[in-house]
């Protein structure tokens, strides 16, 4: 088996080489130094994969990183490989798995369609909705990324999880059950892309270390008004924890209320503390019975 990295999941195929113990293959990304004028992608698999049963490891954001995905595919199995599974950490384009309007493309369904084409299986890593799977025809599996935000938490003196909404419920009880301490949620809604206000609730928050936890964080949105909430209501510190940390735009400063921030390498940024390997290599094992 051999690990190759997308260069939007780097960090994290080599963590899951290093977890799987067994080689991570170089590549290279450029084929002169500044990229092609028109920006178009290239990549170039410096190690051989022959014969190999190869994981890619590649989160489809942003846009170019889907286009360099399937270049790595074309490679991978062009080279002779016997095998690919397409780990996918951050499955961007996975939240719309469904037509809400007419003449509206199921993003989620584009991407499977394409991405099985040239893949034996797919993993993915904490996907917005499970759903979204079922576009794939190939084998798939989601694994959860929560235990490793758990043991992080756990180090942080953690007195009870939030989820910002019930959707996120699951994963601040996940979280919870991990470290052994309550969680509950808010209630959250929507107002535009950019802001949501949260409910009125009476969450016992007083003097206690608070963690919101959430699939996303992208704009920031909604954690920044969750953590005013808490704050309003006497939590001595609010930590945030999500599992794809997106940060569009001026999240991190919309965050600064937050005593701190993380999240894990689906999508390597600077609040990055945690690596979501262990998980998906124990997925591969399973997979491959070893
Ligand atoms: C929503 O369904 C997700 O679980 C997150 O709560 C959402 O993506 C966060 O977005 P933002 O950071 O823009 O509020």
């Amino acid at each position: 088996m051999k690990v190759v990295g997308g260069s939007a999941s780097t960090s994290l195929a080599k963590e899951l080489a290093r977890e799987l113990s067994v080689p991570l293959v170089e590549v290279r990304f450029q084929k002169f130094p500044g990229g092609f004028p028109d920006g178009e992608g290239y990549v170039q698999l410096l190690d051989s994969v022959r014969g190999d049963d190869v994981v890619l490891v590649q989160t489809t954001h942003p846009d170019e990183k889907i286009i360099e995905l399937f270049l790595l595919q074309d490679a991978i199995r062009d080279e002779g490989a016997s095998r690919l599974t397409a780990v996918i950490p951050y499955f961007g384009y996975g939240r719309q798995d469904k037509k809400f309007e007419i003449g509206e493309a199921v993003s989620a369904r584009a991407l499977a369609r394409h991405i099985q084409l040239q893949s034996d299986d797919v993993i993915t890593v904490g996907i917005h909705n499970k759903k979204a799977l079922e576009h794939f025809q190939i084998p798939c599996e989601n694994v959860s990324g929560m235990p490793p935000l758990a043991r992080y938490l756990r180090g942080r003196n953690v007195n009870i999880i939030l989820a910002p909404d019930e959707n996120a419920s699951p994963l601040a009880k996940e979280v919870a059950e991990i470290i052994g301490c309550p969680w509950d949620f808010l209630e959250k809604e929507r107002v535009d892309n950019f802001s949501v206000k949260i409910a009125p609730k009476n969450v016992e928050a007083r003097g206690l270390s608070v963690a919101i936890v959430d699939d996303i964080i992208s704009t920031g949105g909604t954690v920044a008004v969750a953590t005013e909430h808490l704050k309003v209501m006497g939590a001595r510190r609010v930590l945030a924890a999500c599992l794809h940390g997106l940060f569009v735009a001026n999240a991190l400063d919309r965050l600064s209320e937050c005593d701190e921030i993380i999240s894990t390498d689906t999508i390597f940024n600077p609040t990055t503390k945690v690596s979501v390997a262990p998980e998906i290599a124990r997925a591969i094992r399973e997979r491959v019975g070893v």
